[in-house]
């Protein structure tokens, strides 16, 4: 942003690029994601918020969005840094009518919608490590963590949460394959773009998955962009570690592995993650 300063040239200066609900809103085109958006400076953590709205009667497609989280959550039970002014951190709510079981599949449409918006804005050239996370050059610049709440043997609701590293910034010194989209990509990043279009790619692929209520429409899609495709892995898998061929995901989502016996087995995500033999990818 450039300012003039009468009679003394020209000085260059850093106005906060700040998230608002209108920029966030006026470029979406979507019938029910996003319908509501709450923009929030600073909370706990957007997946929390969410879940707090959900019981309160929030409704499906409402999305929760923080500057900063003081208390970010990642998967298996990690904190997820959440600065201020440099990344997006959102979580969108869903009150889905099908099977428990069918809803920890949300989280991959969700990394595909991600995946398919950086291409679609930035040619990005990314990659879905199974499950969810969104690698660029081998490094992780986004995390998605999936919560669902059950009433009795139906689903309460859904929270899918986002966090996209997107500005230049140094991460805690163990997190060595973290990365952020400018940092890799070279060039400037719009949170309010990105957003809009992640939630128009989660809003169709959603709909495509409810017609089978499996991942057959989207198999093609994730598996051409899953970074572990064809290369060995390392399943760290707690009933015992094994080393395998990565074959793609099948319509649940499930990683095919095969190991050296010809074997192909079939990882659930759970409790289980994947590794390459030599780092992460
Ligand atoms: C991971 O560990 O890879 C998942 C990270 C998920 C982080 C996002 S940021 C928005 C939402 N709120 C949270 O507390 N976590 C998720």
């Amino acid at each position: 942003m450039k300012a003039e300063i009468p009679n003394r040239g020209y000085r260059l200066v850093e106005l906060p690029d700040i998230l608002s609900r209108n920029e966030l809103e006026s470029g979406m085109h979507t019938a029910w994601a996003g319908s509501t958006i709450i923009c929030l400076d600073s909370i706990d953590s957007t997946n929390e918020q969410a879940k707090r709205m959900a019981e309160e009667g929030a409704p499906h497609g409402l999305i929760v969005v923080a500057e900063e989280q003081t208390a970010g959550r990642g998967r298996r039970g990690r904190n997820w840094a959440s600065p201020a002014g440099k990344n997006l951190y959102f979580s969108l709510l869903l009150r889905p009518d099908f099977a428990p079981s069918q809803a920890s599949m949300l989280t991959l449409v969700m990394a595909l919608a991600v995946r398919d918006a950086m291409e679609e804005c930035y040619q990005a050239g990314a990659g879905i490590k199974w499950p969810n996370d969104i690698v660029l050059n081998g490094k992780k610049v986004t995390g998605i963590l999936t919560e669902m709440r059950l009433q009795g043997e139906t689903i309460g609701h859904v929270v899918i949460g986002v966090g996209i590293n997107v500005k230049k910034q140094t991460f805690a010194e163990e997190l060595t394959h973290a990365s952020s989209l400018e940092e890799e990509l070279s060039c400037e990043v719009s949170r309010e773009l990105l957003f809009a279009r992640i939630m128009e790619h989660f809003e169709r692929d959603y709909e495509r998955f409810c017609e089978t209520l499996d991942l057959s429409g989207l198999t093609e899609a994730y598996n051409a962009c899953l970074v572990n495709c064809k290369r060995q892995v390392r399943v760290l898998d707690p009933a015992g570690e094994f080393t395998g061929l990565a074959k793609g995901i099948n319509e649940k989502g499930e990683l095919l592995v095969q190991t050296p016996d010809g074997k192909v087995h079939a990882i659930y995500a759970g409790e289980v993650s994947v590794r390459g033999i030599y780092g992460y990818v």
